[in-house]
């Protein structure tokens, strides 16, 4: 990549992928949904063979800057008929060969839905390991993944003043940012992730990112935010010279300690009332749960984590270790899941924590949250609007605790739309022997519920007060009404708070 960005050079290669119809849709017919599959395992050869002989420019940049194919270059001036292939090498997207032309940089489009609606961009970053056929260079800049669409489906919505995208990598975090947000600061320690992100931002008509180059928090000392979002590099590394350091995704931090560096410092740089968002791992050590450590990171903020998944240390070692292009097989793969189990074993770690980790800053200084869910169920597409839910639950949670007990058996409970309720009976039985409450969107909760308490929820109908529903579900089942009071109170807080029942 150039430090310079030719303003004129973007704005002919915008106009190149957009009459090329470089979408995610056009690709999705070109290629077919079997190729796309193959593409997320790793694997061009269906898409390539969907692609080849055709000389439509979306083919041909998606063979070129996708695939990592070479093409003619005469090819490749049709297909980028503004820029052309000299502007193409200016912005550094491309190198030459002989007559051929070979991509420099993945460059795909990129589609999202959020609160504002649908929109689409092109994002620039390194090759991945299907276009270069290598493992990766430690400096890779990382495109949007798996892990990029998990958090910017969790950024709450809603118009603020700032935002910071901290270690923003190709950018993408700062684009949804500046949906929301009137001046957003994206920091990196990678000058190179920063090039490529301003060249994102430039690309895409994004004028309201400032990018910085440094290490955490440090571009930003003194400042404070109203959203911050971070996708850091959370994953545990040896600190063993024969491990590479990868910087997408290793701070340098020894255990867990640069997640619990940011979730501790983070209460600085907000504005009281600031939310920061981030993506995190946490170990399980010699019998901890390492999701109540991780809340314990938390200092003088509100803290709700969701734990998405647990992997013991092996399988954490071997996703990493494949995620750098070392594969079984490979003389060095047997070394570095030795260095890994070591380094987890000088711990004690039975387990490390994948998930989400939403922090706010009191508006009044008093700490009210703390949340520890565990949430394992599939979210598919839900996924992607999460943050409307979880602005909601937090919301939700705020009112519960300006209730107290009596304000709540004050109110009219609804169940909401989204929940069925599934009993289990063992075979003949009269009575069943587990029931539970599925939320349909959302987290997708599943809550077990007893006996009484599924009865209190089935007749939340937004009119009659909890308390009313108590007393009747008490004479019913024969039992002592305050009793049942004391026992479903707190059931039900978690059941407003988590979005099964809404106020009336
Ligand atoms: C997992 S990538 C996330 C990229 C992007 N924000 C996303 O969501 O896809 C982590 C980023 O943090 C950057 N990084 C690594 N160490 C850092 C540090 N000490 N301070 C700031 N950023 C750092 C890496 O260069 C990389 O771009």
């Amino acid at each position: 990549m150039n430090d310079r960005v030719n303003p004129a050079a973007v704005r002919a290669l915008r106009a190149d992928l957009d009459s090329a119809g470089y979408t995610v849709e056009r690709l999705g017919e070109l290629w077919g949904a079997g190729a796309e599959a193959a593409l997320a395992r790793e694997d061009r050869v269906p898409a390539a063979r969907a692609l080849s002989g055709r000389d439509d420019p979306a083919a041909v940049l998606a063979r070129l800057f996708i695939l990592g194919l070479d093409e003619p270059a005469a090819v490749v001036e049709t297909a980028l008929p503004h820029l052309g292939a000299d502007g193409a090498a200016e912005l550094g997207l491309i190198t030459r060969g002989d007559h051929r032309i070979r991509a420099a940089v993945d460059l795909r489009p990129y589609s999202f839905l959020d609160a504002r609606g649908a929109g689409q961009w092109w994002i620039a970053s390194d090759l991945g390991e299907l276009a270069t056929g290598t493992a990766l260079r430690t400096d890779h800049v990382l495109g949007v993944g798996g892990a990029s669409v998990t958090l910017s489906g969790l950024l709450l919505p809603g118009a603020v003043d700032t935002a910071l995208d901290l270690g923003t990598g190709c950018g993408i975090q700062a684009l949804h940012l500046a949906r929301e947000a009137r001046r957003v600061i994206a920091t990196d320690i990678s000058r190179r992730a920063l090039e490529l992100a301003a060249l994102n931002a430039q690309l895409n008509g994004i004028t309201s990112i400032e990018f910085r180059h440094g290490s955490l928090f440090e571009p930003v000392a003194g400042e404070r935010f109203d959203r911050i979002a971070s996708n850091p590099p959370f994953v545990i590394t040896p600190r063993r010279p024969e491990v590479p350091e990868y910087e997408y995704r290793d701070g340098g931090a020894v255990a867990d300690d640069l997640v619990a560096g940011i979730v501790g410092s983070v209460h600085d740089h907000l504005v009281p009332g600031g939310v920061a968002q981030l993506l995190g791992n946490w170990e399980y050590r010699a019998g901890d749960d390492g999701l109540q450590r991780a809340l314990g990171w938390a200092d003088g903020v509100d803290a709700w984590i969701i734990e998405r998944e647990t992997l013991d240390p092996a399988r954490y070692a071997e996703t990493w270790i494949r995620d750098g292009g070392t594969r079984p097989g490979d003389p060095d793969y047997e070394p570095l899941l030795g260095a890994w189990l070591d380094d987890f074993a000088t711990r004690d770690v039975d387990a490390i924590g994948f998930g989400y980790l939403l922090l706010r800053r009191p508006v009044d200084g008093r700490v009210t949250l703390r949340r520890a869910e565990r949430i394992d169920a599939p979210l598919g597409e839900a996924a992607a609007g999460l943050g409307v839910h979880l602005a909601a639950t937090l919301a939700a949670h705020d009112a519960a605790a300006r209730l107290d007990d009596a304000g709540l058996l004050a109110l009219a409970l609804r169940v909401a739309g989204d929940v069925t309720e599934e009993r289990s009976h063992w075979p003949g039985a009269e009575h069943p022997s587990v029931i539970v409450l599925r939320q349909g969107g959302g987290l997708r909760r599943e809550v077990r519920v007893g006996t009484a308490l599924a009865a209190v929820v089935g007749a939340c109908d937004g009119e009659l007060s909890l308390g009313a529903i108590i007393m009747a579900v008490a004479s019913l089942l024969e039992v002592d009404a305050p009793e049942l009071i004391a026992e479903v109170i707190p059931e039900v807080r978690e059941l407003v708070i988590g979005g099964l029942l809404e106020v009336g």
